[in-house]
């Protein structure tokens, strides 16, 4: 007997949706037979042929009477066993899952074969039939003994699939292919711009109406209450808002996204700054974060012109991916006779500064696979850090390089940074060279450490001579100038 196949009384009465006492009478009047307390499920079809299995009446009146009773908060309820609790079930779950596929794998591989010597059999002659079928037979067992002492790795892989469709659904923008998981409590548009994509959006909140997806194929569903609304004819062409909903099942989507700097809207945006570290003696990260309603749109590599409050304005890169537009930094220098840095270090740190922007085009190569090298030197390191915390979001490349020529002493804030790309990741080469390094030497050295610089990416930013020979020596060693890209950076 498979107890599969058997459900207790309570369980057959709960499916069909009558109550316990309703069955345990059809088994007096003997309408349905029970064995050890248990019922067939073929038996309890025939006994209520309307029974759907995947339709529980009860669990519906008990989720029902739940959401009206809920309190506001969906989380404050005991409904949901502990994550630790349920994360152990659903490993035994995905035990039994990968033993069932297994066994289905193999019931269909031994069918492929015993309709193959079937039909074989059928155009022999009486005589050899029974030889036929009894070497049927014999290699019927011996398929079966075959599959199952095997270890079935498709099984457990359809088992673990299914299993991660539990944390993380797939979408899919239809007209670029690129492809995002959407984990945990994540919206649509959050976990697209985690990934490093750049979806239309504007106040993340549900007001604006900028991030509104279509949904082609699959399932989402509202996470938050928007302001915002969607006619009766968007929703039923299937339109809904990024910023609020999640996607239930892997989900093909149109969206709009940005291609180009000049796909991205131009921005004012308020922020105060936050934090404010050092990182030697002259060189500070400064921590600035956007009201909770607007982030600022950008590209990694792209800079802003920020103004403080009293009127003076700089220029800066940024120094953070854009998959956070929040929580933004910057590197400034200190100087002497620089005011706006004097003004923004001498601030309290919840000062705000007004960002304008994003433009430049010192911009990741997105679509390459090729191995990118970056070159950080002095503050070029700002333009830098953001390209390869983008590039590390979208995990494209095959391998990352990083050079940084400064003078910033060892155990700073941006060389514990540095190590920990290197520790961190398989594909990451962090290297630090001399600050005087002379360009013609650097690129030695460079070419020395990532091979075939002609089949690189190079990313380089720093000051306007240095990159100058930077440049004339790379196109002597017959790298194509469309392999360079560059920032100019003479003051932070
Ligand atoms: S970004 Fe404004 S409504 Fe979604």
């Amino acid at each position: 007997m498979k107890t599969s196949q058997w459900l207790s009384l309570s369980r057959a009465a709960r499916l069909a949706g009558v109550s316990r006492g309703e069955l345990q009478a059809r088994v007096r009047q003997q309408d349905v037979a029970t064995f050890e307390g248990q019922i067939a499920v073929g038996d309890l079809i025939g006994l209520y042929p309307e029974v759907d299995i995947d339709h529980d009446p009860v669990l519906e009146r008990m989720a029902l009477i739940k959401s009206k009773a809920r309190p506001k908060s969906r989380y404050t309820d005991n409904w949901l066993p502990e994550p630790e609790v349920l994360m152990a079930r659903l490993q035994d779950f995905q035990h039994v899952l990968t033993r069932t596929k297994a066994s289905l794998n193999t019931i269909e591989e031994v069918l492929g074969e015993v309709t193959g010597q079937l039909e074989a059999a059928a155009e022999a002659d009486e005589r050899s039939l029974r030889t036929a079928v009894r070497a049927l037979a014999v290699r019927l067992r011996q398929s079966l003994d075959k599959a199952q002492a095997r270890v079935d790795r498709r099984a457990e892989l359809f088992a673990k699939d299914a299993m991660l469709r539990f944390f993380s659904v797939s979408a899919r923008i239809e007209s670029s292919g690129h492809e995002f998981f959407v984990e945990g409590r994540d919206s649509l548009l959050e976990a697209a711009l985690k990934a490093g994509l750049h979806l239309d959006y504007g106040c993340s909140s549900g007001n604006c109406g900028s991030c509104k997806v279509r949904v082609l194929d699959g399932k989402v569903r509202k996470i938050r209450e928007h302001d915002y609304l969607l006619t009766a004819r968007e929703r039923e062409q299937g339109w809904c808002l990024a910023c609020s909903n999640t996607a239930v099942s892997d989900v093909l989507l149109e969206a709009n996204e940005a291609h180009s700097p000049d796909d991205l809207p131009s921005q004012a945006v308020r922020c105060v700054v936050r934090k404010i570290e050092p990182v030697s003696d002259d060189l500070r990260l400064v921590h600035v974060q956007t009201p909770r309603t607007q982030t600022l749109r950008f590209m990694a590599g792209q800079r802003v012109s920020a103004t403080l409050e009293d009127g003076q304005r700089r220029d800066l890169a940024v120094a953070s991916c854009p998959c956070d537009g929040r929580h933004l930094q910057f590197l400034v220098r200190l100087r002497a006779d620089d005011g706006f840095v004097a003004g923004l270090l001498a601030g309290r740190t919840s000062q705000t500064l007004l960002l304008e922007g994003p433009f430049g085009d010192f911009l990741l190569d997105d679509d390459s696979a090729d191995p990118a090298v970056f070159v950080a030197v002095g503050d070029g390191f700002a333009p830098v850090k953001s390209l390869i915390e983008h590039t590390i979001t979208i995990d494209n490349v095959v391998a990352m390089y990083l050079f940084r020529i400064d003078a910033v002493p060892h155990g700073s804030l941006l060389g514990n940074l540095c190590r920990s790309w290197n520790d961190a990741l398989d594909n990451f080469v962090y290297r630090r060279l001399d600050a005087h390094l002379a360009p013609d030497a650097a690129l030695q050295m460079i070419a020395e450490t990532c091979g075939e610089l002609a089949k690189c990416r190079l990313y380089v930013a720093g000051p306007r001579d240095w990159i100058a020979g930077f440049l004339a020596g790379a196109a002597a060693a017959g790298v194509a100038a469309d392999r360079i890209r560059t920032d100019v950076i003479d003051i932070g």
